[in-house]
């Protein structure tokens, strides 16, 4: 065999090489993690006017996590209740959103270890006086976000119509245009929300509903990226950039 063929040949190998490696130009860039959330819920993820990035707590941790483990995060924005079938069909990797470890998701989905304490309260009209707690919500109207905890223990009360809607702020209108009596929902988003409005027309009810843990979900089969994530958090726990994120949105010291 001359040089000239085996040139060929050696090329033509490159060529095939470089195919199957996938450097065609429309290779998967394992760079890059493909994250969502579902961005209505400050202050754990929320996009203000004017201001495309994604701001809040799950944000500002995610991106951590992601420079922690090498990873370019790129955030896109999903309703609740399609966070999990996303990852389920494989168009994202990561979905962070305040959402609650169940056993219910657990059945669909991996979580990382849990990275904030949660609950459920009630919030309700400012001039409300008939509802002092859970067992008062018995007969009456109640909205809650479609998909989430808030919604499930909304629908376990009796004789109660649950209005669903597609975003939190939705259940508040809903609320001061007197189309509901009261909105279930995670308290530091409740909390947040009566901050930021100067609680006009609402007030929230100290009962706390439940007991929750965030974490962050993963496809089933993705074990791997499970494991990623929570050695990049308890790397972030233990050189404490958690708890500076932590206290930018939340103040004080976190459990
Ligand atoms: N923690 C609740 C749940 O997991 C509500 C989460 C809603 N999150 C959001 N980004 N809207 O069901």
């Amino acid at each position: 065999m001359n040089k000239k063929i085996l040139a060929l040949l050696f090329s033509g190998l490159l060529i095939i090489s470089a195919a199957l490696t996938g450097c065609g130009g429309n290779a998967k860039d394992d760079k890059v993690l493909k994250v969502a959330c579902s961005a209505d819920f400050a202050p754990f993820e929320f996009q203000e006017e004017g201001n495309k990035e994604y701001q809040g707590f799950d944000m500002d941790l995610i991106r951590a996590l992601g420079k922690e483990m090498g990873r370019n995060v790129e955030i896109s924005n999903i309703a609740f209740d399609g966070l999990i079938p996303a990852l389920e069909a494989g168009n994202i990797d990561v979905a962070i959103s305040g959402m609650t470890i169940n056993d219910e998701r657990k059945g669909k989905v991996l979580f990382s270890d849990p990275y904030y304490e949660s609950g459920l309260t009630i919030v309700v009209r400012a001039d409300e006086e008939s509802i002092k707690g859970f067992k008062d919500l018995e007969g009456k109207k109640v909205a809650a976000q479609i998909g989430t905890t808030g919604s499930k223990e909304a629908a376990k009360i009796k004789d109660c119509e649950v209005k669903n809607f597609n975003v939190i702020s939705e259940c508040f209108m809903e609320l001061k245009a007197k189309g509901v009596d009261a909105v279930i929902n995670d308290k530091p988003v409740n909390d947040n929300y009566l901050k930021k409005t100067n609680g006009e027309g609402v007030k929230a009810l100290s009962e706390k509903l439940t007991s929750e843990n965030y974490g962050m979900a993963v496809r089933k089969d993705n074990k791997k990226l499970q494991e990623e994530l929570n050695a990049a958090l308890k790397k972030l726990k233990d050189n404490g950039e958690y708890q500076k994120i932590y206290e930018k949105w939340f103040g004080g010291a976190s459990k």
